[in-house]
């Protein structure tokens, strides 16, 4: 990708987007994939650009000398589909200046919008759905041929197991891993279980020999991901459950005590004393938890359809607690701005936020998908000046919340896995605390991918600042 050539409000956008990189393959097609969204749609490209590759194509990082350019897109939220249609917008002014160029859309909005696609952008080629991507080699031939092609046929079986991800935009040390598809909780406000199908498991085995791959190639962090992680079960033909993700998490965890777990995402009503156990009995399985609250308020958790209540959310936490300690990083979602939202239930998610004090959050203002339970039952009657109010008290309370719990770590030490440079400069690196805290220490003569003890002397509410000590002299 040619940077420069972009406008301000194309970098904006780029900043969230996966770029694939340069692959040393001997491909002769050039092929650039652009994800959008969550980490699972990140983790799918890397299924394309594997099935890709078997077909004849190398992954380029420039744009301009891509023969396919695909588009890895997101529904969750219309600005999320708002910046899909500016790219392709962009795409289509390249297009006309080199005709050779085929350009497709896959992920969640290809399967929302399905053959729509193709009559609202005319100069997209192809449309693939999330579980169609094995078809991609056939329908990219159909493509060549001077046709338009379209598979969104959502599977009940598919996991893409026995495909070995082409990593993008790797850093060599951290991973993700899918463990599962789709999504069988119906949250009210929600895309996802009708652009992901309904939910499947994958095979343990093939989670844990992707895991060692990466270990043995110098990765020393996975993440393993789904929609619900707790409601992972591999079953045998008779329905019984022979692995849940409290024993898959311990599989992965026995691999090596080098490798750091990570997981993503929790639900609340799912999460077992199980998992969080199996957290406490292994020092790699990171002292972290992504726990989606949505919102504080009873009243609205019900309309969502998240099939907990306050109470229950805030049992979970304390149980988090009780079991792994003040120090257990927990993060949340909340939207904000529901159908039927009073200032009161906005009150009570506040309140909630309070309570937890969370170490990170991702918050949202509501926005009414089509085709949803909300969108159908529910009026979408917050009105957008309300919804921007309450969503920035929520992210100003959340930030102090984050501002008091890095301030906790102040003159404490810590096991940093080296990830990366310092965004501002590159005599220092970047890493993450067991808790997902970003961490910046002086690069010295340390390697990316090694674990270093750093002992913390300054924060934000974004960052913390330390300086490298040596192992021996960490007590903790
Ligand atoms: N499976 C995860 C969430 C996946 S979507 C879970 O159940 O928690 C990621 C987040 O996007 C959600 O947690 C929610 O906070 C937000 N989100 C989903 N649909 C949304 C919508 N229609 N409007 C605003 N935010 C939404
Ligand atoms: Fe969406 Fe709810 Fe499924 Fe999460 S659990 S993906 S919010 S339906
Ligand atoms: Fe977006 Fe699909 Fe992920 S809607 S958040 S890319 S599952």
């Amino acid at each position: 990708m040619n940077k420069a050539e972009l406008s301000k409000e194309e970098l904006a956008n780029l900043d969230e987007a996966q770029i694939s990189t340069n692959e040393n393959s001997t491909g002769k097609r050039k092929l650039y994939i652009e994800s959008y969204g969550c980490q699972m749609n990140f983790a799918d490209s890397e299924i394309v650009a594997s099935i890709l590759r078997n077909d004849g194509f190398s992954t380029t990082s420039d744009q301009s000398e891509a023969e396919l350019i695909l588009i890895n897109t997101c529904a969750i939220r219309d600005n999320a589909e708002q910046k899909v249609r500016k790219r392709l917008q962009a795409l289509n002014a390249l297009k006309r200046t080199k005709p050779e160029l085929k350009i497709g859309v896959l992920g969640c909005m290809a399967e929302r919008l399905k053959q729509k696609f193709l009559e609202e952008e005319k100069m997209v080629d192809l449309v693939v759905g999330p579980d169609a991507y094995r078809d991609l080699p056939k329908l990219v031939a159909e493509v060549d041929e001077g046709h338009k092609a379209v598979n969104v046929f959502l599977s009940r079986e598919e996991t893409y197991a026995d495909i070995s991800p082409v990593r993008l935009g790797t850093n060599g040390v951290s991973a993700f891993i899918s463990i599962m598809r789709g999504c069988d909780n119906m949250c009210s406000f929600c895309v996802v279980p009708y652009t992901r199908g309904r939910e499947r498991s994958r095979e343990p085995k093939t989670i844990v020999a992707e895991a060692i791959d990466l270990f043995e190639k110098g990765y020393r962090e996975v993440t393993l991901l789904g929609q619900n992680v707790d409601s992972f079960r591999w079953k045998n033909e008779s329905g019984e459950v022979l692995t849940n993700f409290a024993q898959l998490l311990e599989m992965v965890a026995q691999i090596s005590p080098e490798m750091r777990v990570r997981f993503s995402t929790s639900h609340p009503k799912d999460i077992t004393d199980d998992v969080i156990y199996t957290i406490k009995k292994y020092d790699n399985i990171c002292n972290y938890l992504h726990l989606p609250a949505q919102s504080g308020s009873s009243r609205i958790l019900e309309l969502m359809n998240r099939t907990y209540d306050r109470e229950w959310y805030i049992g979970r936490i304390n149980k988090i607690r009780e079991i792994l300690g003040e120090e257990c990083g927990i993060s949340f979602d909340m939207i904000a701005g529901f159908c039927n939202e009073t200032d009161e239930d906005h009150q009570e998610t506040l309140s909630l936020m309070d309570l937890v004090k969370f170490d990170y959050g991702y918050m949202f203002s509501y926005s009414e998908r089509p085709g949803t339970p909300a969108a159908k039952k529910l009026k979408d009657d917050v009105s957008p000046e309300t919804k921007a109010r309450r969503l920035s008290e929520i992210i100003d309370k959340q930030r102090e919340h984050a501002l008091y719990r890095n301030q906790l770590t102040l003159g404490k030490t810590y096991k940093v896995l080296i990830d990366g440079f310092s965004k501002k400069s590159a005599d220092f690196y970047a890493g993450r605390t067991d808790q997902n805290k970003v961490v910046i220490f002086p690069k010295e003569n340390l390697k990316i991918g090694e674990y270093v003890w750093v002992q913390i002397n300054e924060c934000n509410s974004a960052t913390l600042k330390g300086e490298v000590v040596e192992e021996e002299l960490v007590k903790c």
